[in-house]
């Protein structure tokens, strides 16, 4: 070997080198883009307000596991958080805001508090009315507002949809939540887009005039349910899937709600980057790792809820409650008809 061709390689091997340790520190197989160790733990942080608090840290730790990229969460209702990123402005240390409820997640994106965000990733898992139309904030978990009903005093042949639960014969049998949640606000929402105000006030008046047993709590509904203190009832379907787990006898039964029209009322958790993210490119990268198969089995099940991303495959107590149509609406539209369908409820005396 000349001199020439030793010095090429060995330049080549020390180059081969240093790019092997450039490799090994910005790359993981796969090609993922890796964040150095001592800058995840400094700037590299992704701070997140959420409002889903079931089972989150868990996920949480999954992620930071796979990609080095460490986080810090708070928890609060969803219009608190809303408030303190408004009131932190340009200093809020918040990258990420996670909400329950799509009319939450349209709040923050009609407040400025969203950013777009352009990612293949993110429009390939989640389905077009799961997300927003600009891309402010998308979809990660699906919960079902549906039927309930206690075998026992309710066949199922007797249901089909939340407009029929306005007949006299449920005078006194119905448990249903509060026109204070947005649960309630959000499927009334839904009304309104598929019927207009004239009818569903119908509807809403006819609910009413049932006597329904108002109660602020899921859980506590389907409870009463198994209690004996109403027969049928409208909760998220998850409710059922956390009490079937603790007891699998739970007697209460899944019922979905409008099969033969335009399916059962969906709703979505999901997130959005904050306007003025400290660390927008790690906010982004949870959010695509979320909407990926294995944060979508590990978020969705923690919760009992579906995918998001169709892909995925529901976990098996609530695969059992069989497969159903939905709503196809844009979720969008839960957020800009709320304050109708509060408007609605309250004039309808629904409280
Ligand atoms: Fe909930």
């Amino acid at each position: 070997m000349s001199r020439t061709s030793k010095y090429f390689t060995m330049t080549f091997v020390i180059l081969a080198f240093a790019l092997g340790i450039f490799a090994s520190t910005y790359f993981r197989a796969g090609n993922e883009p890796q964040i150095p160790a001592e800058q995840a733990e400094t700037k590299g942080i992704v701070n997140i307000y959420t409002a889903r608090h079931y089972g989150v840290e868990q996920v949480f730790e999954a992620f930071t596991a796979e990609t080095g990229i460490a986080v810090r969460f708070t928890t609060g209702s969803d219009a608190i958080l809303r408030e303190r990123i408004k009131a932190e402005g340009k200093f809020t240390p918040a990258d990420v805001y996670l909400a329950v409820d799509a009319g939450n997640l349209w709040l923050a994106a009609e407040e400025g508090l969203l950013s777009p965000v352009e990612s293949e990733v993110l429009t390939y898992n989640i389905p077009e009315n799961m997300r927003d139309t600009e891309n402010q904030w998308f979809g990660l978990t699906k919960r079902v507002r549906t039927i309930l009903y206690h075998p026992d005093r309710v066949s199922p042949a007797e249901l089909s949809t939340y407009e029929a639960l306005a007949d006299s014969k449920w005078q006194g049998r119905l448990a249903m939540r509060p026109a204070t949640h947005a649960y309630t606000q959000s499927l009334v929402a839904s009304m309104i887009a598929a019927h207009g105000e004239a009818r569903t006030r119908e509807v809403v008046q006819g609910w009413v005039a049932n006597q329904p047993t108002l109660i602020d709590s899921d859980t506590r509904i389907l409870e009463t349910l198994a209690a004996g203190g109403a027969d049928v009832a409208i909760t998220n379907h998850y409710y059922l899937g956390r009490l079937l787990e603790a007891n699998p006898a739970f007697p209460i039964r899944v019922f979905w709600a409008n099969q033969n029209e335009r399916g059962a009322h969906v709703n979505i958790s999901g997130g959005g980057v904050t306007a003025h993210s400290p660390n927008r490119e790690n906010a982004i990268r949870l959010l695509e790792w979320l909407a990926s198969p294995q944060g979508q089995k590990l978020f969705a099940d923690s919760n009992h809820e579906f995918p998001a991303n169709p892909a995925v495959l529901p976990h098996p107590i609530i695969a059992e409650f069989g497969s159903f149509v939905a709503d196809p609406i844009n979720m969008g539209e839960f957020g800009r008809l709320q304050a109708d369908a509060i408007k609605l409820l309250d004039e309808a005396g629904y409280r």
